[in-house]
């Protein structure tokens, strides 16, 4: 579905799938856990989803001819790191607007992990107190107008590299990857379980996974906490990426979100995000962070706990990455 879009190698190539059968015999063993590690994707700056939307973006920033990519998140965002690696892999600068997105106290909070390591890789950082939101943001247009002003030549890529025109395509790609998988290891996934914010990750494996009637197989867990807005956004990249590679139209029914887990508000992780960010690191050795994974693995245990997946079904953890964040949340894990 893919083949007629210029790729910029970004990753290590297809990510593992691994069987977490510790946390599948902790659940009760009627489902059958496992997880593609996306987080292990490349050896740029610790790796994670935005790579494989970026494979398809990168051609086009570099036939702009741009000299600055111009990007946007929250302090702790992980999306900048990975444009920060970006820009310094193809030899372009980088400037980050990172915007006040968490109600988050810690006295490190903005000197540690992703945003450290953007401004290591040389990404220029500049912090704005407006709160999360996210749409098309006033402190991204203004940067990239800055940018010309100074005589650049920016390319402006959105929060999470989502409302791109090819912000779907890299998770359509993920969903044939998954396809060929599944017939080299002899089975078929029921399930995809995947964190979803800006969108542009759960709305590619929508239309990759509806070639072969899964799109509502694809439980999107919310970790936006504006599960609405979030919906809406996924299902116009959705229709917008099956329109441009030419796949049947998605309707708002593909689209599955649940809002249950994204609680207190982006950012902040519940007790039961905490409990679960321990549970999967002390069974199966695998690091989640309070943002993102850490709520997309709390949804997914408590929905095999309900019962929501039927008794033998096989359910794929989507790991996204995001673990540079968890240094921002050091006094939470002070005692593990
Ligand atoms: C680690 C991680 N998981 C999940 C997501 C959500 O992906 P998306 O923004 O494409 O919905 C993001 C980025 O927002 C992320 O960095």
């Amino acid at each position: 579905m893919l083949s007629k879009f210029e790729r910029y190698p970004l990753t290590f190539g297809p990510t593992p799938i691994e069987h977490l059968p510790r946390l599948t015999a902790h659940l009760g063993g009627d489902v059958l856990i496992y997880a593609k590690r996306e987080d292990c994707n490349s050896g740029l700056a610790f790796g994670g989803n935005k790579l494989r939307k970026l494979e398809y973006i990168v051609p086009d920033a570099i036939a702009s001819g741009a000299d600055t990519l111009v990007t946007i998140g929250g302090v702790q965002s992980n999306h900048t790191r990975m444009v920060a690696a970006v820009a310094a892999k193809i030899g372009m600068k980088c400037r980050l607007i990172q915007e006040a997105w968490v109600p988050h106290e810690d006295a490190v909070y903005d000197r540690v992990g992703n945003i450290m390591l953007s401004r290591i890789m040389g990404a220029e950082t500049q912090l704005v107190e407006d709160s999360f939101d996210i749409g098309i943001r006033d402190s991204w247009t203004k940067a990239i107008e800055d940018v010309k002003a100074k005589g650049g030549k920016p390319y402006a890529i959105p929060a999470g590299a989502s409302v791109h025109k090819f912000g779907g395509l890299g998770f359509v790609g993920f969903a044939e990857e998954v396809r060929a998988q599944e017939a080299a290891m002899g089975l078929r996934f029921d399930y995809v379980v995947v964190c979803t914010v800006t969108g542009s990750t759960h709305a590619g494996m929508v239309v990759g996974f509806a070639a072969d009637g899964r799109a509502r197989n694809v439980i999107g867990i919310d970790a936006s906490c504006t599960p609405a807005q979030t919906k809406a956004q996924v299902l116009e990249i959705a229709r917008n990426t099956a329109e441009l590679i030419g796949a049947p139209a998605i309707t708002a029914d593909d689209i599955v979100l649940n809002a249950d887990y994204a609680y207190p508000v982006y950012g902040v992780p519940s007790k039961e995000t905490v409990a679960a960010i321990r549970l999967s690191a002390r069974l199966e050795g695998m690091i989640t962070d309070p943002v993102y994974e850490g709520k997309s693995m709390q949804g997914m245990i408590d929905l095999v706990q309900k019962g929501f997946f039927p008794k033998g079904s096989k359910v794929l953890y989507a790991h996204l990455g995001g673990a540079p964040a968890l240094n921002g949340y050091s006094y939470t894990f002070r005692n593990g």
